[in-house]
């Protein structure tokens, strides 16, 4: 991105958090990820921005949608691509993270994206690390690129982020992906409203500037935005919701709970969903409503727009521009 050597646009070495950036910043790599998106959507997916550069996703915990965004961002800007999983990888055989990671290092990755199930972990890592680091979720701490989708997705359906209602709604107490975006919708100029029950919420919440209802049916009333969350039983410790079934009828999105949203309200989640328990099958597939797809789609744009912008930092890193 030339445009950001000549305007240091976004002065960052890593990707560690929502909450690190300012909105113009948020705003530069939403811009950035815009224009791959007709990149993607084109028959010439492969730029040569990042030749002879080498990216490992190192994956801790579980992940469909997020490596394979990752690799395929990766691959489309011809950088050479490594996924290492942690049931492959020698911290099977009592290596320790940082162990591992200085192993990876030596090799002289140029990008490491990194997911973990501990909150700190990426940030704990990027500090041994002499290339530039992206986190792809910790614990339930941030998922910067999460956010950064939601966003863009929501740009793009909607044409604005600013002045915008949105409800996040179910588990949010687990949810790295509600606190990356409570940051960034707030930084944005949008109003959040949190909608769960009080065992699903952090203590404290309000303190991070958003609303909180206890009910879908004035959570949710007159939004533009509603984002469902999965409940995150593996990251519960004890019993959070009476039963799957009584968590549907409450908390549970369908078209009724829905209907007291605007008429055009979008609804997106970051997958993986659970049909029939955060969200009522049929809406899940109603393309009218139903962004899930788009967030999904714009994903890879915004890894690109992460990858792109972060190398070229690296290069950039030798004039000092880059804190
Ligand atoms: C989320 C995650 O891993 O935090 N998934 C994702 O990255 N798309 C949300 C979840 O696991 O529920």
């Amino acid at each position: 991105m030339d445009r950001l050597q000549q305007d240091n646009l976004f002065p960052h070495r890593h990707l560690l958090g929502i909450a690190d950036l300012s909105a113009s910043e948020i705003g530069f790599l939403l811009d950035v990820s815009d224009s791959y998106i007709d990149v993607n959507r084109g028959p010439n997916k492969k730029q040569t921005k990042l030749r002879g550069q080498t990216v490992i996703n190192l994956f801790f915990e579980n992940s469909t949608r997020t490596r394979t965004s990752f690799e395929l961002a990766g691959k489309r800007l011809s950088a050479d691509v490594i996924n290492m999983s942690v049931a492959t990888s020698s911290i099977k055989k009592g290596e320790t993270m940082v162990d591992t990671s200085m192993t990876l290092n030596a090799m002289h990755p140029d990008v490491l994206v990194v997911r973990h199930p501990d909150s700190g972990a990426v940030k704990l890592l990027s500090e041994k690390i002499n290339g530039a680091v992206i986190n792809a979720g910790d614990g339930s701490h941030e998922h910067p690129t999460q956010a950064l989708l939601d966003a863009l997705t929501v740009r793009r359906r909607r044409g604005r982020i600013q002045g915008l209602i949105v409800a996040i709604c179910g588990d949010v107490l687990h949810s790295r992906v509600a606190r990356s975006n409570i940051h960034l919708l707030n930084k944005m100029g949008a109003q959040v409203r949190l909608v769960a029950p009080p065992t699903l919420l952090p203590t404290n919440v309000e303190r991070l500037g958003v609303e909180v209802f206890h009910d879908m049916r004035t959570g949710l009333m007159d939004c533009d935005i509603v984002m469902m969350l999965r409940l995150q039983t593996e990251r519960m410790r004890g019993t959070f919701v009476p039963s799957t079934r009584e968590y549907f009828h409450f908390f549970g999105l369908d078209s009724d709970k829905l209907a007291v949203a605007k008429p055009d309200a979008l609804v997106m989640h970051p997958g993986p969903m659970n049909r029939g328990v955060e969200i009522d099958s049929v809406l899940a597939d109603d393309i009218t409503h139903s962004a899930i797809l788009d967030q999904v789609e714009f994903g890879v744009a915004v890894r690109m727009a992460c990858l792109d912008v972060l190398t070229n930092n690296l290069r950039a890193d030798a004039t000092g521009m880059v804190s």
